[in-house]
């Protein structure tokens, strides 16, 4: 059933997705008329509607949201941004976001399609006003060489069309020889070499294929694809523009979380001007090359980050991971082969591509190459977006570029919602690359840094993340769907009752969800319980029964 949905979205449109159709659609009448333009039950538009968070009727009604994201939460600034945003606006009027990528101040909320931190809160009127603008964050590279955050290399529109001119008129083996020298592995959390990934997707022998941009950065407490779209956008249009050459493609999807309404509004303008200038479009350059691409706006669904939801939610079908094998190189967007590059991952490549692969490779411990962004969150006293050699040491990271705490840090969550919660003296030893993080039992995912207080109750933490997982899970296997509710459960009614929940109980899930669950949202939860579980057991054990 799936399969024809993909079939007839990508057979109808297949430049325009289906979802955006979905999105925009304002009444029933309209959800009739895509479903016979598309050949689909009306019922496949409306499961579509009610799958995401930003669709719902009730949403659609609120006009300002505070962000419930982990590293707001932690640093404790949301009461007061709720209790504001309710006396400005009425509280029926207020609803709830995740993440809004500004876990460098915290305070976050949106309005009016803008995000806003910090002392914004106290400019609300202001911001009504259209008086106010919202503060930028610190950025800036420890990095070697700098591939992410240096200003020069693609910093005009003259730059960006000769490094194209080089690139279209390379050979393609060479392309991606270069880029499998440099040991590039995806920066999206797996750590997939992405020269290899780019290698498939040519190798196959269809005739139409596609390249997708993961521009979903759902992880709470990390805002560094934010950073890269927003400040480095020809960066990233570069990467997928050569991906298109190399693998043979003329067609690419930017899927950019809605919550980041800024990076929507760079892309686009971005876009419109290389399409003005002869650089995206039908012979680029006049090289006989044709390759355009589009943004996605996503609609408010962590699992969209996960490539086959998020392939599913192009395709406008709700976003349920699907089975792997075969894997998109193979059989992806509209069921064609496809490359899925992180964001990260895409500029990473543009650099490669123009400084050649022996400045990456030789930065880092030989097997996780290159240089990486961080994000530091409130706790840090040097909070902000940072570029740094890979294997740089967590004590580095933690002393000299975040310049050390600002309150008594028991643990930190490296690698958003699914990432370990590494006690702080522990993450010290540690140093930033996927050996070291695998070996320790960790995961190093987008690197960001989400810190938890002492005062913070890591039983509440606890229910956070279940909460999370059973808010976001796609629904499709019940060791995730059911098991994330169930732990919540758990959690909340002991935290309410102080009614002692069973560790037994609770081992047997955790196990439940981590053999059972199809993909890493349900599978990765319990990491981080049980990481909370044994580094800050004593404050579950009046909740516990043993
Ligand atoms: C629950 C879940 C959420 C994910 N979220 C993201 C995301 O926000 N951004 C991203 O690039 N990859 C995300 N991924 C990983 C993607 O599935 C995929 O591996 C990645 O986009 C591939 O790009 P890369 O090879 O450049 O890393 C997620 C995976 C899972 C299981
Ligand atoms: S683990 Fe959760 S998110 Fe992943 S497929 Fe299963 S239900 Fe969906």
């Amino acid at each position: 059933m799936s399969r024809n949905i993909s079939l007839l979205s990508g057979k109808k449109h297949h430049k325009k997705s289906l979802f955006e159709k979905i999105a925009l659609s304002p009444s029933q009448e309209s959800d009739n008329k895509i479903a016979h333009e598309y050949n689909m039950g009306v019922s496949t538009i409306h499961s579509t509607k009610s799958f995401y968070d930003f669709l719902d009727k009730d949403f659609k009604t609120k006009k300002a949201f505070a962000c419930i994201g982990s590293a707001c939460l932690c640093r404790g600034t949301q009461d007061t941004v709720l209790n504001t945003l309710n006396d400005k606006f009425g509280s029926e009027n207020v609803g709830e976001m995740v993440c809004l990528g500004r876990c460098y101040e915290n305070s976050a909320f949106h309005y009016d399609g803008k995000n806003y931190s910090g002392q914004d809160i106290n400019n609300l009127d202001q911001i009504i006003d259209g008086n106010h603008i919202s503060s930028e964050y610190t950025m800036e590279s420890y990095a070697d060489t700098s591939f992410l955050v240096e200003e020069e290399v693609f910093s005009t529109y003259e730059n960006f069309k000769e490094l194209l001119k080089d690139c279209l008129s390379s050979d393609k083996s060479d392309l991606i020889s270069t880029l499998k020298e440099s040991g590039l592995r995806g920066r999206g959390g797996a750590g997939f070499p992405t020269g290899m990934k780019w290698e498939f997707c040519q190798a196959q022998k269809e005739t139409t294929k596609y390249v997708v941009c993961n521009a979903d950065e759902g992880d709470p407490g990390a805002f560094s694809d934010r950073y890269l779209l927003e400040q480095q956008a020809l960066k990233v249009l570069f990467g997928m523009i050569a991906c298109g050459y190399v693998i043979g493609s003329k067609q690419g999807f930017l899927y950019i979380r809605g919550e980041y309404p800024d990076s929507i509004e760079t892309i686009n303008n971005a876009l419109v001007k290389l399409r003005e200038l002869d650089l995206l479009g039908d012979n680029i350059l006049g090289t006989g090359f044709d390759f355009d691409m589009s943004v996605v706006a996503g609609q408010g669904a962590y699992i969209c980050g996960e490539e086959t939801a998020l392939i599913a939610s192009i395709e406008g079908r709700r976003a349920e991971v699907d089975v792997r094998p075969p894997f998109p190189t193979v059989e992806g967007l509209y069921k064609k082969p496809t490359v899925v590059n992180n964001v990260e991952s895409l500029a990473a490549v543009a650099v490669i591509f123009k400084l050649g692969e022996m400045p990456f490779k030789s930065i880092g411990n030989g097997k996780s190459t290159g240089t990486k962004l961080i994000s530091l969150d409130g706790y840090f006293n040097n909070s902000g977006l940072y570029e740094v050699n890979m294997a740089t040491p967590l004590d580095y990271i933690i002393d000299e570029i975040g310049g050390g705490f600002n309150d008594d840090i028991k643990a930190i969550q490296v690698g958003g919602p699914l990432g370990g919660i590494v006690p702080v003296e522990i993450l010290r030893t540690l140093t930033l690359d996927f050996e070291t993080f695998d070996g320790a039992g960790f995961l190093l995912g987008h690197a960001s840094f989400v810190c938890i207080p002492r005062s913070f109750s890591a039983v509440e933490y606890a229910k956070h993340l279940f909460a999370f997982t059973a808010h976001e899970s796609c629904g499709k296997c019940f060791p995730c769907r059911l098991g994330s509710t169930r732990g919540k459960e758990m959690l909340q009614s002991s935290l309410d009752n102080n009614q002692k929940f069973s560790e037994e109980l609770m081992n047997d899930l955790l196990e439940t969800m981590e053999s059972g669950s199809l993909c890493a949202l349900g599978g990765g939860l319990p990491l981080p319980i049980k990481n909370l579980l044994e580094h800050c057991s004593e404050e579950f054990e009046p909740f516990m029964e043993k």
